[in-house]
């Protein structure tokens, strides 16, 4: 049934979207650290804790004037050897009852990625012709302050699946699941796919891009572009002792490191970083990762083994314990 799983996730999604080429690798946990160059560059600590992948150049700053990180990193914590760009989003915190917050790990993809050392499966997806990303283009979907249902739908594809295996595909939802999850907690972050054409990032890291309106770029953002899809799983499962940890009012535990319990404010960061031309050449070959094997099936591309991936990692810039049960977020959790 493994084969079924991604196809799923399309059809949910997009009922009548075929993708003509779908690119989908590991990738293991780069760091785990207070940072984001994308919107407090420069800032050590930055106000709220993220997950990392990808290249080794991630840093408090990353100005695309100063360096060219597919040039600048040594290794990279996803399978294709090519792509140094870095991919992250908030973390998630376990709130027991006593009122102490622990944080939740992520595991590898369930789908035969199992020996990643936590981190997310990163998709590129296209239907058609695509234009990849520029040298120093990042972006940022969904928004930390979102406290609605109605805010968390601007962003159609940011979701939540409450895992009761790796397999689920039923059931998104827009905020934390209100019970226990047997097999963790998968979060989708999907950005949008059309793109002005001209500025490789914007003042809110938003603006730049958009998404389809009846399935065509708006005439504002007339460039379509790889979609780029995330799916973290968060390992949810030492927490499911809901007699004994759950809060005793029958609200949900779990909260955003920026201190969002409901959820709607899920959102994702991505700074490009792939070698030259490589992330074209495999969207122009319609690279199709086999969805039976978890075969990364793209010959174009050079690749290594998820062992080699796991070996690529950053040193915390952040030094605070991020292993105990803490009496507050680290940072405070405001957004
Ligand atoms: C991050 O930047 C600091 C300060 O410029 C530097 O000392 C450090 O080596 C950088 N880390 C990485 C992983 O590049
Ligand atoms: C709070 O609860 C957690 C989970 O039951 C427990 O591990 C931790 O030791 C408790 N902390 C305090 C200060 O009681």
């Amino acid at each position: 049934m493994r084969w079924l799983t991604p196809l799923l996730t399309a059809v949910l999604l997009a009922p009548s979207t075929v993708y003509t080429a779908q690119l989908r690798f590991s990738c293991s946990q780069l760091v785990v650290d207070r940072l984001d160059p994308l919107v407090n560059p420069g800032q050590t600590p930055s106000p709220h804790l993220h997950q990392i992948v990808g290249g080794n150049s991630f840093n408090a700053t990353m100005d695309p004037s100063v360096v060219d990180i597919s040039q600048e990193s040594t290794c990279t914590s996803c399978q294709f050897t090519e792509d140094f760009s870095n991919y992250w989003t908030a973390v998630l915190f376990f709130k027991a009852r006593n009122g102490t917050y622990k944080r939740v790990s992520t595991i590898g993809n369930g789908l035969g990625y199992t020996a990643a050392n936590g981190g997310q499966t990163v998709y590129y997806l296209s239907s058609g012709k695509v234009t990849a990303f520029k040298p120093g283009f990042r972006m940022v979907v969904g928004n930390p302050a979102f406290k609605t249902p109605a805010e968390a739908r601007t962003n159609p594809a940011l979701q939540f699946t409450c895992l009761a295996s790796p397999m689920t595909r039923s059931g998104y939802r827009y905020d934390f699941p209100s019970d226990t999850c047997a097999g963790g907690i998968m979060v989708t972050v999907r950005f949008p796919t059309c793109w002005d054409g001209v500025n490789t990032d914007s003042p809110d890291h938003q603006s730049h891009v958009a998404y389809p309106v009846n399935r065509n770029c708006p005439a504002s953002h007339p460039v379509r572009i790889p979609e780029v899809f995330y799916e973290t799983y968060w390992d949810t499962r030492p927490f499911n002792n809901k007699a004994k940890d759950w809060p005793t009012d029958g609200t949900q535990p779990f909260v955003w490191s920026f201190g969002d319990k409901t959820g709607y404010g899920n959102h994702g960061d991505y700074i490009f970083g792939w070698k030259g031309d490589a992330l074209q050449r495999a969207m122009d070959a319609n690279c199709n990762s086999d969805l039976i094997q978890d075969r990364l099936n793209c010959p174009t591309l050079k690749s290594q083994a998820i062992a080699q991936a796991n070996t690529c990692s950053v040193q915390r810039r952040v030094r605070e314990d991020l292993d105990g049960w803490w009496k507050e977020l680290p940072g405070g959790g405001m957004p």
